[in-house]
């Protein structure tokens, strides 16, 4: 098997800088070398960059849809790319705003894609709803297609996602309009109630039995600040009360052994927020269980 690792140093979409240095910080600490180890063949990597000269013009509620739509683009025909090359494409970011690149490569390939949003938030604002105006706030949104922002604008032959093939887990913190859309479209959420009723483990096996079922691929979009911010103080919008450092690895250990996981965004890692890199290099042992690594 092999992995194409994207880097997408790109912050704009997030309301305070830094997360744009994810990337170079996550590879810092060895994930490379992490991957050779477990057996994987690991493609060269690559970073998608901002073009230079893309800038919103100033005064609009949302802040720099450009650029976000910019970098958006070049990484969705990089992972259309990759995936169509029978690689498995792994997103470094970046915000969050960036997952809608990869969903719009990804939907290009997999014509029935299933996602899991691990994430304190549930990313499902749009442009009329959103109280920050930050882009890293709509992307699940704008992935199913209920933003004027469609995916199809970034590729061509990307389509959005049904919402009964996708799962959020981890959330604790969503705005009033994202609460009512999780009713009404029907997409499942397992919030922290969930998780502490049911255990980590229930939760993860469902969610794969829904982001799988008649599915081509199974896309996971990781956001580090699902992790309780004692284990992952590095990020922009932590929210206090999440997954614990044993449930954040089954998860990906469970995901990992169902082998239905077919591409992965990791997000929100911001090094200038950290504590002793504790984040970045929590990001690398994470991906590490994703891909195979266990305790014994
Ligand atoms: N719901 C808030 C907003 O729309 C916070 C979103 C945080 N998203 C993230 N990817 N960290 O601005
Ligand atoms: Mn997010
Ligand atoms: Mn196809
Ligand atoms: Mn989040």
């Amino acid at each position: 098997q092999s992995v194409s690792i994207i880097r997408v140093p790109f912050g704009l979409g997030a309301g305070r800088p830094g997360s744009e240095n994810g990337p170079d910080s996550i590879m810092k600490f060895g994930l490379a070398k992490k991957l050779q180890g477990l057996g994987y063949d690991v493609q060269a990597d690559q970073t998608i960059r901002l073009p230079e000269g893309v800038q919103s013009p100033p005064g609009s509620k949302m802040k720099h849809v450009e650029e976000v739509l910019a970098v958006a683009g070049l990484l969705g025909e990089a992972v259309y790319k990759e995936v169509s090359g029978g690689h498995i494409p792994l997103v470094l970011g970046g915000d969050h705003s960036i997952a809608m690149g990869s969903l719009a490569g990804l939907t290009r390939h997999y014509h029935h894609l299933g996602v899991i949003w691990v994430d304190a938030h549930s990313d499902l604002n749009t442009e009329t709803t959103s109280p920050s105006g930050n882009m890293h706030g709509i992307s699940l949104a704008v992935g199913l297609g209920l933003s004027h922002i469609k995916l199809k604008q970034m590729v061509e032959g990307a389509v959005p996602l049904k919402p009964e093939n996708c799962v959020i887990i981890g959330a604790r913190d969503l705005d009033r309009d994202e609460k009512a859309l999780i009713r009404s479209t029907g997409l499942t959420c397992y919030t922290m109630h969930e998780i502490d009723r049911l255990g980590i483990e229930k939760v993860v096996q469902e969610a794969l039995q829904i982001a799988g079922n008649g599915t081509d691929g199974v896309h996971l979009s990781f956001d580090i600040d699902s992790v309780d911010p004692i284990e992952a103080p590095g990020t922009g919008t932590p929210v206090r009360g999440g997954l614990s450092y044993r449930e954040a690895h089954l998860s990906l250990e469970l995901m990992s052994e169902s082998g239905r996981i077919t591409s992965a965004d990791f997000v929100e890692v911001n090094p200038l927020l950290d504590r002793n890199n504790q984040t970045s290099k929590l990001a690398v042992e994470l991906i590490g269980s994703l891909f195979g690594s266990r305790i014994l």
